[in-house]
């Protein structure tokens, strides 16, 4: 069943993102990837079959441009992976608007517009859109375990995921909040107890229990439901 599926990944010019589209095509899906800029092309046009676009998901022009390349292209899924830790302090005394906002809009806001605009985009019959959060975005499970601005940028993508799948008129439309673990990754860093594969491996798996059914699950890789 899965050799027919199709994926679009967005930020994959490394880390998770770049190992989901290695699992993915390691197990015969059609996959379309995205980077920044075309100078990252390389690990994504050394795997087989992978189609590569450009995003930069924080401009709404470079996505208006990705919407018009893909014109009717239907994808089983769109896994929304990319991110950034913010600033290295984790301090909400020191933080700058600046900071604030890179993070906020990279994490929360930029992933739901990808989904919004790319919405037709999805096999409306059985369509999957997963967004990459954490643990960390969990008000019950996340408080305390570090990176607390990180963590509310994570949280803010929860809630405004939740209002996303609020305001959709598909009673099919299935939506997945993913946890990868703590991955060893340029942000996950080196101490991080899990290698890229393994925690790409499990999230496919999770993956591709969702296709097909509706509404929205917070779980992590290997498929345990995250309390919000
Ligand atoms: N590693 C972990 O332990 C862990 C745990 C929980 C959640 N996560 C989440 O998993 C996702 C991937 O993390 P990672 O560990 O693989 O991080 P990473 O190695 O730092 O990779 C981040 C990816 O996101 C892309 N990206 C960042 N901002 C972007 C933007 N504005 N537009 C397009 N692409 C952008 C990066 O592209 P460039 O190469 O162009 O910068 C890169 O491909 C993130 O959402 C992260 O928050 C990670």
């Amino acid at each position: 069943m899965t050799a027919s599926r199709s994926i679009l990944i967005i930020g994959a010019s490394r880390g998770l993102g770049l190992g989901l589209a290695s699992e993915f095509a390691t197990q015969g899906w059609a996959v379309t990837a995205t980077v920044r800029n075309a100078a990252q092309q390389a690990p994504l046009q050394a795997l087989p079959g992978v189609h590569v676009q450009q995003l930069e998901m924080t401009d709404p022009a470079s996505l208006e441009q990705l919407a018009e390349r893909l014109g009717g292209q239907r994808f089983d899924v769109i896994f929304v992976n990319a991110g950034v830790a913010g600033p290295t302090h984790h301090s909400a005394a020191q933080a700058t608007a600046e900071e604030m906002g890179q993070l906020f809009l990279t994490n929360a806001v930029a992933p739901l517009r990808v989904a919004e605009r790319l919405l037709p985009n999805l096999v409306a019959e059985h369509g999957l859109i997963v967004f990459m959060s954490s643990i960390l975005g969990s008000i019950e499970a996340g408080a305390g375990l570090g990176m607390p601005l990180y963590g509310a940028s994570k949280a803010a993508l929860n809630h405004l995921a939740q209002c996303f799948v609020r305001t959709q008129d598909n009673p099919k439309l299935g939506v997945l909040l993913m946890h990868p673990g703590w991955v060893r990754t340029d942000m996950g860093g080196g101490d991080a107890p899990l290698d890229i594969a393994s925690s790409c491996k499990g999230m496919a798996q999770q993956v591709s229990a969702a296709v097909g059914q509706s509404g929205l699950r917070y779980l992590d890789h290997e498929g345990t439901p995250l309390p919000w």
